[in-house]
């Protein structure tokens, strides 16, 4: 597979703790001219308030995140007030059967409200929401099924596995860890190939627990990769990583960010898909997003493992992504009446939905690899993407 896309980088690049001035600016007029909404993606730069057309309302998490990561960075009581209203406003969710996205609406909200204050109220709802989580385990194929059908599961499941290990812990339940691993390993035996790419969904016989085949909803075929798929993957098995220690999750992460890395032009974002040769639009800015948070993590648990070495490579490719993602052509800083933070994301192509916009996830992870950077203490200005060549 080639990429042939990789425009240079254009526009100013705003430092670190600008770019944290303009996110709070968009957040502060996000909540106060639509309290209480939590939209998915824009159109023409503007928030969409109507219910999200393709998954049940899966992303109110993001926004609430955000608004935790603002409230410590700050200390401003008006950002922690917003932080738990909007977070305590997704404490039904911890009991949805109806989802897989559990992980997505309470770890960025009720986990980093126990992260930041070891809230107790907080880490009761961590333990339903993994519990409730673990319940979508499918036994015979040994995979936690989507809201689309028992027989299927998502490469995105796996940024749902981290709240069933959290409450593992917390509630001291090794049979949920048991889940989760179940879930990981199936996940990497047969949604990640063997030179690291990841497939979309899989779907498996509910009877026999037998593999069937391939297929995708956002990305282009069933045998291409799915760029914020794959970005999800880094991220997921680092965190299982993370919570677990297993290094065989830890090097399914890795391969999955080399693949990343050796498909994606330089600047760092890749299109929607990697098979398309020349894609149109161009960039899936969302999932250079959370590749970066994701592999700000991989770097960390690298180097935990090797005596401080190893995370380098990965470091480095998340700051070169970050400092493109800081240019005015990402981030809107510089385009009057846009209302998300960055740009030039892709939600649902195939059904035009959030199309070359803004996505709340994209805004989220990109905050969270930048607070990332900032505590690995690497130097988020440098090194220098280069334009185009990869
Ligand atoms: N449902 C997760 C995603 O669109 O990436």
């Amino acid at each position: 597979m080639t990429t042939t896309h990789g425009d240079p980088v254009t526009g100013r690049e705003l430092t670190v703790a600008d770019t944290f001035e303009f996110a709070a600016s968009q957040l502060r007029e996000l909540v106060t001219s639509h309290p209480g909404r939590t939209p998915t993606y824009t159109s023409h730069g503007r928030w969409v308030l109507d219910n999200d057309q393709w998954a049940p309302n899966w992303n109110g998490g993001f926004l609430a995140g955000m608004l935790w990561i603002l409230a410590r960075r700050t200390g401003d009581a008006w950002w922690a007030e917003q932080a738990r209203k909007y977070t305590l406003a997704l404490e039904p969710r911890k009991n949805d059967t109806g989802t897989h996205d559990i992980g997505f609406l309470l770890e960025p909200s009720f986990g980093r409200w126990y992260d930041y204050e070891h809230d107790e109220h907080a880490r009761e709802v961590l333990i339903t929401g993994g519990r409730t989580m673990a319940g979508r385990m499918q036994e015979p194929g040994g995979y936690l099924r989507t809201w689309v059908d028992a027989g299927s599961t998502f490469i995105d499941v796996m940024m749902n596995v981290g709240i069933i290990l959290r409450a593992a812990e917390y509630a001291d339940d090794p049979s949920l860890t048991d889940i989760a691993l179940r879930h990981s390993e199936t996940t990497r035996r047969y949604l990640v190939r063997g030179d690291g790419s990841t497939l979309h969904e899989g779907w498996f016989d509910t009877t026999t627990g037998e593999f069937l085949h391939a297929a995708t909803h956002q990305g282009s075929r069933s045998d291409s990769s799915w760029a914020r798929g794959q970005a999800w993957a880094i991220y997921g098995f680092s965190s299982v990583f993370e919570h677990t220690g297993q290094t065989e999750m830890l090097a399914t992460a890795q391969s999955c960010a080399d693949f990343y890395i050796s498909e994606t032009a330089a600047v760092g974002v890749p299109p929607n898909d990697w098979t398309d040769a020349d894609p149109v639009p161009p960039f899936e800015s969302s999932a250079s997003a959370i590749a970066a948070a994701g592999m700000l993590r991989l770097a960390n648990a690298l180097d935990s493992q090797r005596a401080g070495t190893g995370g380098e490579r990965y470091r480095d490719y998340a700051n070169v992504i970050l400092r493109t993602l800081r240019t005015t052509q990402f981030l809107a800083a510089d385009t009057p009446g846009w209302e998300g933070i960055i740009k030039h994301a892709i939600y649902h192509r195939a059904k035009n939905l959030g199309v070359d916009e803004s996505v709340m996830w994209g805004d989220h992870y990109l905050m969270e690899a930048l607070e990332l950077s900032e505590q690995s203490g690497a130097n988020a200005t440098s090194p220098t993407p280069t334009n185009g060549a990869r």
